[in-house]
């Protein structure tokens, strides 16, 4: 038998953005402090969070976080600067990077933490508090799926790694999910984010994990966000909202799941040459599906959701992609050398990733895979 569990109410359209105040008047959050942490300070005069710093019902501390990928340092530098204000809220408004950082800052603000090593303890030894805020996820790439998901990721450069802020607690109040917000977004961004919510669905297909109510939002979110990538890469607008509905579907997919070897493999291309997130996870689906072909319980009902014919023609179309939209599809044009890759096969054995891949994992074939994508 195989479960499914969300708690997060959703609302996914033009003008969704505009509910947080309402929202956080339903959170009880009137008469308290609120952080609202933004990925632009240009955002805090556009509207509704021009309305929202100026309505007196919330005590609105606005924080503009421009990092991407954070870093333990980043996000401890973030606790010190807002700590004092102890917000009963947080409304998150940016990329994945924002989310994470606004996501944790809710489990950090319960706690005592003074140094970076006190911090990195705290998130590996999974002893951060219960969180002492709720937070609301708006997210302006599409994207994450961080808006419904539980865990944040934040970086850990100096030692090679990725660290997970986690907590079965820590599910956002509500997910905005509002494709105004990426209005004149790079294509180049639009698409690596694309590419990333499909990777999410794609993993959570075909996941370990894997349950039956995910197999149907991630179908779902694939041949949203794939019939619309065409227009996306030729600067669409329109296609932002089939972005947005269907990054929204992967993360709730992903969200009971995880992801698997595509994510496992991708943190140290990112850490290393600094490859986008999204970039980096969709150069690794088509070897993936290589290798996990076998195993994928409904392999054609996939690759009808990829609107592809084979999985041979995935690695072709996904690098088309990636090079219409201006991204470098290899590692050798990222600035890897031939001989990183033992090292690199090596990092990308990410424990709760690697371990969820439906087909055995280990650093001979990770070396294989980064070879097909050299
Ligand atoms: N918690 C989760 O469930 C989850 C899932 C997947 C990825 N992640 C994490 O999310 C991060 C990546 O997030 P991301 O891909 O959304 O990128 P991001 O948040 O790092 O943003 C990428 C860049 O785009 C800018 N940006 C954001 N919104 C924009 C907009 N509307 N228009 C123009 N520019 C905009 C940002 O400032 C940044 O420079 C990584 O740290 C990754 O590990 C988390
Ligand atoms: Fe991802």
């Amino acid at each position: 038998m195989d479960q499914f569990w969300n708690p997060v109410r959703t609302w996914v359209g033009e003008g969704a953005a505009a509910r947080t105040a309402e929202i956080l008047r339903e959170m009880g959050a009137c008469g308290k402090d609120v952080l609202l942490l933004v990925w632009n300070s240009a955002l805090l005069e556009q509207e509704p969070f021009a309305s929202l710093l100026k309505d007196s019902a919330f005590r609105t501390m606005p924080y503009c976080f421009t990092a991407s990928n954070p870093t333990v340092g980043q996000l401890l530098e973030a606790y010190r600067q807002t700590r004092s204000l102890r917000p009963a809220a947080v409304v998150a408004v940016g990329g994945g990077s924002i989310l994470d950082v606004g996501k944790s800052l809710c489990c950090l603000y319960g706690a005592e933490i003074g140094s970076e090593d006190e911090l990195r303890a705290a998130i590996r030894n999974k002893t951060l508090p219960s969180p002492a805020a709720r937070w609301i996820g708006i997210p302006t790439t599409a994207g994450t799926g961080s808006e419904v998901t539980c865990w944040a990721t934040i970086w850990d450069p100096d030692k090679n790694a990725k660290l997970s802020v986690e907590s079965k607690e820590n599910y956002a109040y509500a997910a905005l999910v509002d494709p105004s917000l990426a209005t004149g977004m790079p294509v180049s961004l639009a698409v690596s984010s694309g590419l990333d919510a499909a990777a999410h669905a794609i993993e959570s297909y075909w996941a370990k994990a894997t349950n039956t109510v995910s197999q149907g939002l991630a179908l779902r979110a694939i041949d949203t966000i794939m019939r619309d990538m065409d227009r996306l890469v030729s600067g669409d607008p329109a296609a932002h909202l089939s972005m947005a509905k269907g990054s929204m579907m992967a993360g709730l997919a992903f969200s009971n799941t995880k992801t698997t070897a595509c994510h496992s493999i991708s943190y140290p291309l990112t850490m290393r040459y600094g490859i986008p997130h999204g970039a980096a996870v969709s150069m690794l689906i088509a070897p993936v599906m290589k290798l996990n072909a076998g195993l994928i319980a409904d392999l054609p009902s996939l690759l009808r959701a990829l609107h592809l014919n084979s999985a041979e023609e995935a690695g072709p179309r996904i690098r088309g992609l990636l090079q219409k939209a201006g991204i470098s599809a290899s590692l050798r044009e990222w600035g890897a050398k031939e001989e990183d890759l033992p090292e690199l096969a090596k990092l990308g054995m990410t424990k709760g990733r690697a371990d969820n891949n439906p087909h055995e994992l280990n650093e001979e074939i990770i070396l294989d895979i980064l070879r097909s994508i050299y």
